[in-house]
């Protein structure tokens, strides 16, 4: 239990896997009631059968789409009556070079990491308001650098960043709080799920991820911002190091990003 958490009610999109299923388990430890969602009904089940006695709230959701977002964000005030934090972790990655890429996965990409958190934000934004309550986004290392092989990721990365800035700015005399997170490499499903050139998942993962950061910690990490209100929070050394670079000596980060993405002139996938 933990006095800041206690009773209150947090949505974590995405909740089946990786950081959002982590964040999910965190919470309810914390004593929060939540809410979460994902396509997959199955995944939702088991996160249920996990926490039988728990205020724990699942919907088959996907938020692409926007009448499901508005169901679960209006079910979520249903069962709990309110909400006082609304974490928008769903998301999808892809990996292609631009020149190859269909259309399409740039469209996909955009759909979750951004429209997904625009419309759950949109929906929730009333009783978040009347709460004076946390909207946190879930960004990445790729929302402040552009990334070789991930262009609509970052894109909707970056798009995602500043829809949250401009709401912040909006929101400044409401009280709410407004951030974003950029973890680093964290181990999940991420790269397995990423979409590659054709709009297909990539089933192969390149990296090690025993070396990466644990879903458990980065959740940690969050939490404790989103308790201190922090503004932003980026995660890892090399997550740090990079936002570094890229800020002051964006060129030194063209080649290290370009030297860390392509290995013999082809893009590491
Ligand atoms: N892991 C990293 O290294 C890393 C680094 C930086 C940022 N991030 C960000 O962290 C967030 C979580 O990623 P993760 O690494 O935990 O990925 P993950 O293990 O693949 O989990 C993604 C979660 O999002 C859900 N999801 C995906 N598409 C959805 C949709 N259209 N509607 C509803 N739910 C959807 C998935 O459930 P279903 O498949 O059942 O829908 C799953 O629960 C993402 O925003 C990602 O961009 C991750």
């Amino acid at each position: 239990m933990n006095e800041y958490y206690k009773d209150k009610v947090a949505i974590v999109t995405g909740g089946t896997d990786g950081i959002g299923r982590a964040l999910v388990n965190a919470l309810l430890t914390l004593g929060a009631k939540v809410a979460t969602c994902g396509r997959n009904h199955d995944k939702l089940y088991e996160l249920q059968a996990q926490h039988p006695s728990r205020p724990l709230h699942t919907l088959v959701a996907d938020v692409t789409n926007e009448s499901d977002c508005k169901r679960f964000i209006d079910s979520t005030i249903a069962v709990f009556g309110k909400i006082d934090i609304l974490i928008n972790n769903a998301g999808i990655s892809m990996r292609g070079l631009f020149r190859d890429l269909e259309l399409d996965v740039i469209k996909q990409v955009m759909n979750v990491n951004f429209f997904g958190a625009v419309y759950c934000t949109k929906f929730a934004l009333t009783s978040l308001i009347e709460n004076k309550g946390t909207i946190v986004g879930i960004s990445s290392i790729a929302g402040y650098r552009g990334l070789p092989g991930r262009t609509g990721y970052s894109s909707s990365k970056f798009a995602l960043q500043g829809f949250l800035e401009s709401l912040k700015t909006e929101l400044k005399d409401d009280g709410v709080h407004v951030m974003w997170v950029s973890p680093g490499f964290t181990s999940s499903r991420i790269r397995d799920n990423a979409l590659n050139d054709k709009g297909e998942r990539q089933k192969e993962n390149p990296m090690d991820e025993d070396k990466m950061m644990s879903a458990e910690a980065c959740a940690r990490h969050l939490l404790n911002a989103v308790m201190k209100k922090k503004r932003t929070l980026v995660l890892t050394l090399t997550g740090k190091e990079t936002v570094f670079i890229n800020k002051f000596f964006p060129g030194l980060a063209d080649k290290l990003v370009h030297k860390f993405y392509f290995k013999n002139k082809e893009l590491i996938k």
